[in-house]
């Protein structure tokens, strides 16, 4: 009998085939891949079930009717290929019914070095005709769990409500999180899941397992808790993680491939901390782009202009982020449109030539004027998506995403087609465009709408759900070609903010818009949610208005993400100008351990007993430096006066440096990381609004 055996590092599963071919569970967990066989295969939980296959009582995480109209699909193991990589393994089990030409395959590969598993399946046939796929889940784990397991959801309101920390128990039965919308679904739930199968645990105690649906398209988590019959044993949770189904079924030809997003996960069997340090080193390595590359501190000016600017305008930002010592001048939305120029989001998007009333001689002179000021310059597009009132409309009606009805605009603009190789190629060229006058070196890339009116011309009457996995495979395209054309140039992710953060799409990017809200009271809670699945230096966090809040609060908050300001820097008052300039100061010094040091989450905003504050720290893998962030979000009744920092080295003296962003002067103090460790650092930040930075740096001799 075969037994696969899957190290994740850490953690690890088994699976076995049976006497009769099918594919068991038999271990998952932090021992899992070493599990034993107490009894014969065949008691064991499918490893993946079928529809029609084993269990009549629970949906299936695989649903295929087959070209007669067969419901069932029952799959016995062909054959099992383990290839070592330099990295990891990678292990197929390749399946096939035992009625039809259909083969699915499981893809397993590991990275042990970050305990990471990337899961996924692929789908093949050479029935007669098409197969439909109703159901086509990644990965389905049975997990066995307490009455009091939990789990951790991010599903908010929608736009502007990113990453919502939500934590609750089970119910028997089956509770389905899923996103919808197509092309911005993570506005309403990012695509990630904390899971914690034996009741609470914290950053660092308790089983935890983390899942990342890669996918830039809707997502489905279904937890269907079924309670064991004696009433003191575990229950089972059969997970079902994938591509959200829903309208979604896919006809598959003979000859083609369907293949299932990837969902990479991770189990940690000591709290929160690990699933992020595992998930941080995995998403450096495989997912974004040029994770060692300094990035640049940004000044952004839509909030500060929206869409009222003209080149002299703009110059006069370009002079301020200048002078506060900014990297990299990014120019918004509303630069373009010459027949309907884009003075607001009702017209002139797809039309991509710069607008001559503001800026009559192009980006050329304006990335020229950032360059003599020791600035980058970057510019905003949202190649996917067309004004009805636009020339490029009014050229090609037939390019959009729609069905026989009128289509919804959504924000007065439509969704082109992607399916269309025309369409491809006018958005890989509106890049190709905007950057063409050469000095610019940063692209923000935004999708603001969701899909309404599901159909391409492209695809036949019985296809159009296809659609739905399709039109995600073919903007992945899309991306996949600007970054290879432009390999220099630095790629921001936005989709009405927060609409796309997932590790499928983020490939192509170095990093995403985190959200609209950049209210720094909303965004400590949306980036600590974030933070858990996501390092710092993909989370760009611009300093703006937003609440309200006092200037040095918010800097604060923007400084522990990838650091940007997006105010009217010509309309600030000298006291603030001071802050902002000293916070890109900060940025300077601290970056680097943001972008790359090990995080380190001390107090919870969202969670436990006190969440009206936060604490989280970036200490370097050799304990030589940190910087530590306090953040005091809402009054308490008694707040603490000390933050307890473990890990820097207990024998050593560190300089301590507590940094005022409103005073030129910071107050230096030293401390043996025992010291730190065990009394902690003084001066806890007590008025609502306020924040607290320090440096820390191992003394030298
Ligand atoms: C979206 C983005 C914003 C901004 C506007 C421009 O809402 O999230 O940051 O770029 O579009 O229209």
């Amino acid at each position: 009998m075969t037994v696969i055996r899957v190290d994740a590092g850490e953690w690890g599963l088994a699976w076995a085939v049976d006497a009769t071919g099918r594919l068991r569970q038999i271990g998952l967990g932090w021992d899992g891949a070493d599990a034993q066989l107490d009894v014969e295969a065949r008691w064991y939980p499918e490893a993946h079930p079928t529809w029609g296959g084993g269990d009549p009582h629970r949906a299936a995480p695989l649903r295929i009717t087959h070209h007669d109209g067969t419901l069932t699909t029952r799959l016995v193991v062909e054959d099992v290929d383990t290839r070592a990589l330099s990295d990891g393994a990678h292990t197929v089990v390749r399946c096939r019914d035992e009625e039809f030409d259909l083969a699915v395959e499981h893809h397993l590969r590991t990275f042990p070095d970050a305990s990471m598993l990337e899961q996924w399946i692929e789908i093949d046939h050479a029935e007669p005709g098409p197969v439909r796929i109703f159901d086509h889940d990644s990965i389905a784990p049975l997990l066995l769990v307490t009455d009091d397991a939990e789990v951790v959801q991010f599903g908010g309101s929608g736009w502007a409500d990113e990453w919502r920390w939500s934590r609750h128990g089970l119910a028997p039965g089956v509770t389905t999180l899923a996103s919808f919308g197509g092309v911005q679904p993570h506005l309403q739930r990012s695509p990630c899941l904390l899971v914690a199968p034996a009741g609470p645990a914290t950053e660092h105690q308790g089983a935890v397992l983390g899942l990342s649906i890669a996918w830039g398209g809707n997502v489905r988590f279904d937890l269907d808790l079924r309670p064991a019959a004696e009433r003191t044993a575990p229950s089972s949770l059969r997970l079902r993680c994938g591509a959200n189904p829903v309208g979604a079924e896919y006809l598959l030809d003979p000859g083609r491939r369907f293949v299932t997003p990837t969902v990479a996960w991770t189990w940690s069997a000591a709290g929160s901390h690990d699933v992020t340090a595992r998930f941080h080193d995995w998403t450096r390595r495989r997912v974004m782009r040029d994770p060692e590359l300094r990035r640049p501190v940004v000044v952004n000016n839509w909030e500060a202009t929206f869409f009222d600017f003209d080149a002299a305008r703009l110059e006069r930002l370009i002079d301020g982020a200048a002078g506060l010592g900014a990297d990299l001048f990014l120019l918004d939305d509303g630069w373009f449109g010459t027949e309907y120029p884009r003075d607001d989001d009702t017209q002139g998007l797809g039309d991509w030539d710069p607008d001559p009333r503001k800026l009559p001689d192009g980006l050329g002179p304006l990335a020229a004027t950032a360059a003599e000021r020791g600035l980058r310059f970057g510019v905003w597009v949202e190649p996917e998506m067309v004004n009805p009132a636009s020339a490029l409309y009014a050229e090609h009606p037939d390019w959009v995403l729609r069905d026989r009805r009128e289509p919804i605009e959504h924000r007065q603009q439509l969704l082109l087609d992607p399916l269309r190789e025309d369409v491809r190629r006018f958005e890989v060229g509106v890049v190709d465009r905007a950057l063409a006058p050469g000095g610019i070196s940063y692209v923000k890339w935004d999708a603001n709408r969701p899909v309404t009116d599901p159909g391409s011309a492209t695809l036949a009457e019985d296809r159009q759900a296809n659609l739905w996995t399709d039109l995600v495979h073919a903007t992945w395209a899309v991306m996949a070609e600007v970054a290879r054309r432009h390999p220099d140039t630095m790629l921001m992710l936005c989709a009405s903010g927060g609409g796309r953060t997932d590790h499928g799409t983020l490939r192509y990017f170095h990093e995403f818009w985190t959200s609209d809200n950049t209210d720094p009271v909303a965004r400590v809670r949306m980036q600590w949610a974030c933070s858990h699945f996501f390092p710092a230096s993909t989370m760009a966090a611009h300093v703006t208005r937003w609440g309200e809040r006092p200037l040095d609060f918010a800097c604060a908050v923007a400084l522990s993400g990838r650091f940007g300001l997006d105010l009217d820097l010509t309309a600030l008052s000298d006291d603030e100008t001071e802050i902002c300039r000293r916070a890109v100061g900060v940025a300077r010094s601290t970056q680097d351990l943001v972008q790359m040091a090990p995080l380190h989450r001390l107090h919870s905003p969202v969670d436990g007993e006190d969440p009206s504050w936060a604490a989280l720290a970036h200490i370097s893998s050799d304990a030589d430096r940190a910087v530590v962030f306090a953040y005091r979000l809402e009054e308490s009744p008694a707040p603490p006066t000390r933050l307890v920092v473990p890990g820097m080295d207990p024998e050593a003296d560190h300089d301590v440096e507590l940094i005022d962003l409103t005073s030129a002067g910071s107050a230096t103090s030293t401390m043996s990381g025992r010291s730190l460790a065990e009394d902690g650092l003084e001066g806890l930040p007590v008025v609502p609004r306020s924040a607290r930075i320090w440096r820390i740096e191992r003394r030298s001799g």
